[in-house]
């Protein structure tokens, strides 16, 4: 969802310090874009489509850039941000959904402002126009305007004399810093400036952040008052962003797996031993998260019930209001996220926490919400995911469940081994040119298909939602996943001639029961892809995947991961952003 971004410092050209960092937030997912920069007056060069260079921005030590997702108004450049106020005196980017701001334009519009976007930024513009009117310094103007807000909102204003002012409530602010503050760089991630700076600085909400007359500080929104806000070491100098040699960033996610893996088992023991220990003490464990990470937390609380015996629930972010009411302060909620900003998710957590729940997470984002709120916070370390569609963090968000669970049942350091193997088992297997070409010709099979159905059960009934997940995203295409025993109550209805279907399948106690929906499909003329230690009469194409006991589940998501990226490639799709889904939802 949209990025903002900010620089100013003598040492680089802004227009073109802001559209590295524009590229570097493209991932959260945009349809137009726009720079703005101070040169004798303020000076913006908005687009529609990819992030590139502007040949109308003039040289300038102080910028504000903004990758937009569209949720108010058409994709269009006039809607594009930053927005300049009427008198061009400062222009404004924003990130989020300002609830309220249908009100705030009626009330502005009486008072004789005129609009001339569709979008709900663009009341925000007025309404600092409207307290600037009133003589207030600008920093005193935006923290007006920005209190009378709705909604989960982040804004960066820049004004004509090159002062910078960023508010948070809601989507991702840090701040970036060049040695001895010669650069100040302002984002909605911390990696889109990593390369550049000393030190970083995460604004909680409620905060803001000001650069004038060159200094830096934060203030209060609700008080005015300056925070001694604390400034952390940049650790994440090195880490790269970019493809290497792979054609598109998710192959090259896919194949960070056994990476990812490595970094879970390496998190120390006594922090899982210390959460397992909550979750022992608990009433209720509710595991939570959207999209991909939300089949992450249903099948972090599959392990926590077969190993760690803990009747943990899984609850989807957006439907879990009807939850909201029983949650009390002996329950805990585990939330796995990518970002640690999705707004569903956060929304549930907040007010968990105000009902006195205990909160863990396993983000990946550096300095975000949901690592803030967390009574334990574990961080992924699985480095940037860049792609869209989300593979590696998967892996790891289902892999640290699993270690969790082994904490649970008191085994961590049996878990930790088999996780160790699981990524020399998922190495030889990315490595094994001819099982990925094997893949690859499944896939483009599955290409040709309008149907495609999922089987599985157990431990595999996650990992094939996920698999279906991403043929969604990546090749939007029909697939149905379906937990292999329910397939005769209903679905049993479509399966004829033509129908593909993949059936996960291990050796585990449930299998049999996957193997018996298998024959029915295949009985009815289906074309069934199995993915399994060993072919079966049943399967008309098959995937071998090596038994790997307790963590095969893991294994089984790359064949599914890939199968997904090569049946995007083959229909000539954008493999990293696919059309219309962003990598970061921060709004509701
Ligand atoms: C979006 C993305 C998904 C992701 C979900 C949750 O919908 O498209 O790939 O799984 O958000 O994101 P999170 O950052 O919480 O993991």
């Amino acid at each position: 969802m949209c990025g903002i971004f900010g620089y100013t410092g003598v040492k680089r050209d802004a227009a073109d310090a802001v559209l590295e960092g524009l590229q570097r937030l493209d991932y959260r997912g945009y349809d137009s874009w726009g720079i703005g920069v101070v040169h004798d007056g303020l000076h913006v060069g908005k687009k529609v489509g990819i992030v590139g260079k502007t040949q109308s921005l003039p040289k300038s030590s102080v910028g504000i850039g903004h990758t937009r997702w569209a949720t108010h108004g058409a994709v269009t450049e006039i809607n594009a941000h930053p927005h300049f106020s009427s008198d061009k005196s400062f222009i404004l980017a924003h990130n989020g959904i300002a609830e309220n701001a249908d009100v705030l334009k009626s009330a502005l519009i009486k008072e004789g402002y005129s609009f001339i976007t569709e979008t709900d930024t663009e009341s925000i513009v007025r309404l600092v126009e409207k307290k600037l009117s009133k003589r207030l310094p600008l920093k005193d103007a935006v923290r007006a305007a920005f209190k009378e807000l709705t909604g989960r909102n982040t804004i960066i204003v820049l004004a004509k004399n090159g002062d910078i002012v960023a508010a948070r409530n809601g989507s991702p602010l840090v701040v970036g810093f060049g040695a001895r503050d010669a650069e100040v760089y302002f984002s909605s991630d911390i990696f889109s400036f990593a390369p550049h700076v000393k030190e970083t600085l995460v604004l909680d909400n409620g905060q803001m952040a000001v650069y004038q007359a060159g200094a830096f500080a934060v203030y209060d929104i609700a008080s005015g008052k300056a925070v001694r806000a604390k400034r952390e070491k940049n650790l994440l100098k090195d880490v790269a962003v970019d493809k290497g040699s792979y054609p598109h960033f998710m192959l090259k996610e896919i194949h960070e797996a056994p990476f990812v893996l490595r970094q879970v088992t390496h998190e120390s023991e006594n922090k899982y031993r210390e959460l397992a220990r909550a979750i022992k003490k608990a009433r209720a464990v509710y595991c939570i998260g959207s999209g991909t990470a939300g089949a992450a937390a249903a099948q972090i609380a599959y392990y926590l019930r077969v190993y760690g015996g803990i009747p943990a629930i899984s609850l989807i972010g957006a439907e879990a209001s009807d939850y909201r009411d029983l949650i009390g302060p002996k329950d805990l909620l585990i939330a796995p996220s990518q970002s640690g900003e999705t707004a569903d998710v956060l929304e549930v957590l907040e007010i968990a926490k105000q009902r006195g729940a205990k909160i863990a997470s396993f983000v990946n984002m550096p300095g975000s919400m949901m690592t803030r709120l967390s009574d334990y916070a574990f961080m992924a370390h699985a480095g940037p995911e860049i792609c869209v569609m989300s593979t590696k963090i998967f892996v790891s968000q289902i892999a640290w469940g699993y270690l969790l669970a082994k904490a649970v049942e008191g085994t961590l350091p049996a878990g930790k081994r088999n996780l160790k193997q699981t990524a020399l088992t998922i190495e030889k297997m990315l490595r094994d040119k001819k099982y990925v070409s094997l893949i690859e010709d499944h896939a483009k099979r599955l290409s040709k298909s309008k149907d495609i159905f999922l089987l599985g059960k157990g431990q595999n009934l996650q990992i094939i939602k996920e698999g279906m997940v991403k043929m969604i995203e990546g090749a939007y295409v029909h697939a149905h996943a379906i937990a292999a025993g329910d397939l005769k109550h209903y679905a049993i209805t479509l399966m004829e001639p033509g129908v593909s279907v993949i059936a996960t399948i291990s050796n585990d106690t449930v299998k049999n029961d996957t193997l018996n929906a298998v024959h029915e499909v295949h009985a009815r003329g289906a074309s069934v892809f199995g993915i399994a230690p060993e072919p079966e009469k049943s399967f008309s194409h098959y995937l071998p995947v090596p038994d790997s006991g307790e963590t095969t589940a893991i294994v089984n998501v790359i064949p599914l991961q890939l199968l997904a990226y090569f049946m995007a490639v083959t229909l000539k799709h954008n493999v990293d952003k696919p059309r219309n889904i962003a990598k970061s939802v921060t709004v509701r």
